[in-house]
């Protein structure tokens, strides 16, 4: 299955007689901790199946996932940048898939394709571990990207009070807020948007918020999405602040700490993400038999 532009990493179903093989797809998909993290719940669960890593040229997606399960591939996550194209080649979407406009798993069955994202699913998870309460929370949410938008609806299914969503461009924060405004109704939450510079006017933004999740691009970098005059308005020490992102504390979680506030990096919902992704797969009856927490204490550790 290997194509001249792609990179296959040892994750050739073919390769793997009477093994389940899985893979996740991305690029670049070097730094990816997802073959240690499922490797662990297969382990803890004692299942026999093979996870690797598959990187894709771009504009080769679709070509490498049909190879895939054309050779007896089981099932697939999908990283950056392809999570649209996994949800365009996907041939049935759940509702949470259709939702997030985002697809970060796939699994085969009667030779259809199936996606699903658990991004958001796995964020909640980990909040809640971590014991942040989201039912009556304000919750503010930077970003209007993919990544923001796949957690949206597990967010507003745990009605916090109100939801806001800042973005540098207000008009995509507007065009989410249009996209949830029935469920946020349902579940009885003010749905707002802001453009990032109104979180300095304290007019507009006239309290702090208890969660603040960073879902920019910023944290990839080594900036921050807000200025430190936002900061000292968002921010108290009640107040939690979450990173997406992992691997270092960004400019984003110092803000936070500075101004009292606890931070968490999003290692815990990449390992939350991947257990709800392993039980599709596996089956749901083996949650009792994972521990996704135990599986964080270790990337932590190492
Ligand atoms: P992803 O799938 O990671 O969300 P995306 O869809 O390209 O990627 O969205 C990137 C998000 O990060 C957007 O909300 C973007 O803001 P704009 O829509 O205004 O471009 C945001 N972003 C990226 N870099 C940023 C920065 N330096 N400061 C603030 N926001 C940033």
């Amino acid at each position: 299955m290997n194509t001249p532009q792609s990179l296959n990493l040892h994750t050739d179903p073919a390769d793997f007689a009477g093994i389940d093989v899985y893979a996740v797809a991305g690029n670049p998909i070097n730094h990816s901790k997802s073959p240690l993290i499922h490797a662990q719940f297969a382990a803890q669960a004692q299942q026999k199946m093979h996870y690797g890593r598959l990187q894709p040229e771009l504009g080769e997606f679709k070509n490498v996932v049909k190879n895939f399960f054309a050779a007896g591939g089981k099932g697939m996550n999908v990283t950056v940048p392809f999570k649209l194209d996994a949800q365009e080649l996907a041939d049935v979407l759940t509702p949470r898939a259709q939702l997030a406009g985002a697809v970060n798993t796939l699994r085969i069955e009667g030779g259809k394709i199936f996606g699903d994202n658990t991004d958001g699913a796995g964020l909640v998870r980990d909040l809640l571990a971590q014991g942040i309460a989201l039912h009556g929370a304000r919750i503010l949410l930077l970003g209007a990207g993919g990544a923001a938008r796949g957690v949206i609806g597990p967010l507003l299914e745990h009605a916090p009070k109100c939801l806001v969503i800042a973005n540098r461009s207000s008009a995509k924060a507007d065009e989410l807020v249009g996209l949830f405004a029935g469920l946020a109704a349902a579940n009885q939450v003010t749905l707002e948007s802001r453009a990032m510079a109104q979180l300095e006017d304290s007019v507009i933004t006239s309290h702090a918020f208890d969660l603040v999740i960073n879902a920019t691009a910023a944290g990839l970098g080594d900036e921050s999405p807000i200025s430190n005059l936002a900061a000292d308005k968002i921010f108290t020490p009640k107040s939690f602040a979450y990173e997406m992102v992992y691997g270092k504390p960004t400019a984003f979680m110092q803000q936070a700490l500075y101004r009292g506030a606890r931070v968490s990096d999003g290692l815990g919902m990449l390992v939350e993400q991947a257990a709800d992704a392993f039980l599709i797969w596996r089956g749901t009856e083996l949650s009792q038999s994972i521990d996704p927490r135990a599986v964080l204490a270790e990337l932590r550790s190492a």
